[in-house]
């Protein structure tokens, strides 16, 4: 990549000569002197770097720790600093925080300002939800939650708005054509404008590393301090994006976010929206995309057991060439894929269905934590017999697992609580989990064969929905 071009706090910057895995974060601290965005954990958990990032689908918040600038590209970004008019004059929500005394010590403060001032634009009042990946330390969150309900009832300033479309695009040019392909493409990173142009650089340099949302990548940067190599930006290629939904099939391509995946989905099958609430933060799921989700192969991802409860197939390609697998068959052991050198995901797709899926998320903290255990079931009735079930877990194997046995136990039978205990009893059988830092493997176990016994009490109307603490 030559040059990356993009708006900062309204002022176009131009970047030459920059390593592609320089982030946002180090840059404006260290480069530009714009030291308002704070470091605190440097992994995206913690949100004191948030940073308001506006492209063609509107804004966003995005953690800039891990945000590598190629992905900017003709995009503006909003530090703390460009919260506040060209006058002076404070942002409702900066007005807020003051009067409603949110900052104390102040380090996390222009995190959550931006967080909050980007879900003001957009008029989202869903607080909790919109700040579950800010943290602070010393205010108890209250005075925080009243300053953003205060500001909620003012409306969003002009200042603030960036429009990609007549202001950056026309001003900034997009990085001239794209970069020569084939084997004599040069190996940083490359301007990928269509699936087209991934296949081709893909094949054209297999070992090379393909960055989505860098929300995994980018810790292996932060925290490993590892060298890529060369590397290609995949998020935001239009037609790996979005989620199309036909009468037979609902289509999403690899580079949707999760956080698009949530709203998309919400209608289809409200509880995966619901567990997708607590995958990450806000920020986290602005940039995750769904293809990472799947092709990092983590045992304790939260996308592929309900992608596969759904009965999911996973699109792959490797320049010209198609293959389609049903998704538990990519998982082949813990850190293995079925994944040639150079074949990428395209999509995953998952047939229309009456929805009877649940998922049921375990973790030490509700939101913003990685699960222990992650069950999704999917079981349909027929004239009170079990005509399908598509029961897979998260964190009970190396790899996101089916849990054959207790399928077979339910499939067929009554739906009665003697099959249920049945299938608990297969269900023991179907898994060895393991011990570590996030649960011990009895607890694991336990967990997951409860998981199977809250569906069916879910079902009879007789299990409360277990909400955990509610403000
Ligand atoms: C603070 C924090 C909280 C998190 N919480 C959760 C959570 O609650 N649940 C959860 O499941 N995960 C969580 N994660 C992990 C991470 O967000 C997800 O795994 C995410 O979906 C990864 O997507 P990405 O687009 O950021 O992938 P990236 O980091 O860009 O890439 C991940 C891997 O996938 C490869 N890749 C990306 N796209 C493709 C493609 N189209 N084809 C082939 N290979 C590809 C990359 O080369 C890399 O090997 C969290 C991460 C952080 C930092
Ligand atoms: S510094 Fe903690 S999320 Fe970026
Ligand atoms: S005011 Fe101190 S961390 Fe939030």
């Amino acid at each position: 990549m030559t040059e990356i071009a993009f708006l900062l706090n309204g002022t176009p910057v131009r970047l030459r000569d920059i390593a592609p895995t320089r982030t946002l974060l180090d840059w404006l601290r260290e480069d530009r002197g714009l030291t308002g965005t704070k470091e605190g954990c440097n992994e995206g958990d913690c949100g004191a770097c948030t940073v308001m990032v506006t492209d063609a689908q509107g804004a966003r918040a995005l953690n800039a720790c891990i945000l590598f600038l190629p992905q900017l590209q003709g995009k503006a970004v909003r530090t703390v600093e460009g919260m506040a008019a060209p006058d002076g004059t404070l942002h409702p929500v900066q007005r807020a925080m003051v009067d409603c005394h949110g900052s104390q010590c102040g380090f996390c403060t222009p995190g959550f300002i931006t967080s909050m001032v980007t879900a003001h634009l957009h008029g989202d009042t869903d607080h909790d939800t919109v700040l579950a990946g800010n943290l602070c330390r010393c205010t108890g969150y209250a005075p925080i939650i009243r300053a953003a309900s205060a500001a909620s009832a003012e409306p969003a300033p002009d200042w603030i708005r960036d429009d990609p479309a007549t202001f950056i695009l026309p001003q900034i040019p997009s990085g001239g054509a794209p970069q020569a392909r084939g084997a004599e493409a040069p190996l940083d990173a490359p301007h990928l404008r269509t699936a087209d142009d991934l296949a081709d650089w893909y094949l054209a340099n297999p070992q090379g590393r393909l960055i989505a949302g860098a929300t995994d990548v980018g810790l292996w940067v932060t925290k490993q301090m590892r060298d890529l190599g060369p590397v290609a930006f995949v998020a935001g290629i239009p037609d790996l994006s979005g989620i199309r939904v036909t009468d037979s099939a609902i289509h999403i391509g690899a580079a949707t976010t999760i956080e698009d995946l949530r709203r998309g989905i919400a209608p289809l099958h409200p509880d995966f929206a619901e567990m997708l609430r607590r995958f990450g933060s806000t920020q986290v799921r602005n940039a995750a995309t769904v293809g990472g989700n799947i092709a990092n192969g983590s045992p304790i991802g939260d996308g592929p057991p309900a992608l596969i409860a759904l009965g999911a197939t996973l699109h792959l390609r490797r320049g010209q060439a198609r293959r389609a697998l049903p998704l538990e068959q990519f998982f082949l052991d813990y850190g293995k894929q079925d994944r040639q050198p150079g074949e990428f995901v395209e999509a995953v797709s998952v047939p229309r269905q009456p929805d009877r899926l649940k998922c049921y998320k375990l973790s030490k903290r509700f939101d913003q934590d990685i699960s222990a255990v992650l069950g999704a079931l999917n079981i349909t009735l027929d004239k009170g017999r079990v005509s399908a079930a598509r029961i897979a877990f998260g964190g009970m194997a190396g790899t996101p697992k089916r849990a054959s046995g207790a399928e077979a136990a339910l499939l067929g039978s009554d739906w009665s609580q003697a099959t249920v205990e049945a299938a608990c009893a297969a269900l023991r059988r179907d898994f060895t989990p393991l011990s570590d830092m996030r649960a011990s493997a009895g607890y694991r176990m336990e967990a997951a064969v409860a998981m199977l016994r809250r569906y069916w009490l879910e079902d009879q109307g007789l299990a409360p929905r277990i909400l955990e603490v509610q403000p």
